[in-house]
């Protein structure tokens, strides 16, 4: 059960424990973490669940895939190196104590 941390754009933390296999749009939504909709269901389809994965995780989650995810990207406010659709980051044992923070535009 990894452990993921969600920070709002004010400095609100949300930690998480999460199952192995589902994405980290899905445990933010089943937690009622603030800011991450989720509303395609998470088919990268809507960037609803657009978040800064900390800097110290990037090498872990890897960033933005090349395609459908990088494409949607565009569509959001604010992206950075460090964006990614947090529907398509497969959580794991190895992503536990992952920090993920939140735009300031999506709450
Ligand atoms: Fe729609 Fe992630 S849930 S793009």
């Amino acid at each position: 059960m990894p452990l993921i941390k969600y920070i709002e754009a004010n400095g609100t933390e949300y930690a998480v424990e999460a199952e192995s296999g589902i994405s980290a749009m899905e445990a933010a939504v089943k937690n009622n973490v603030p800011g991450i909709d989720g509303d395609c269901g998470g088919a990268a389809a809507c960037a609803t669940c657009h978040v800064y994965v900390d800097p110290d995780w990037i090498g872990k989650t890897g960033p933005a895939a090349e395609g459908l995810e990088k494409s949607m990207l565009e569509f959001a406010e604010d992206v950075h190196e460090n964006s990614r659709l947090a529907c398509q980051i497969t959580l794991n044992d190895a992503l536990n104590g992952l920090v993920l923070k939140l735009p300031e535009k999506q709450h």
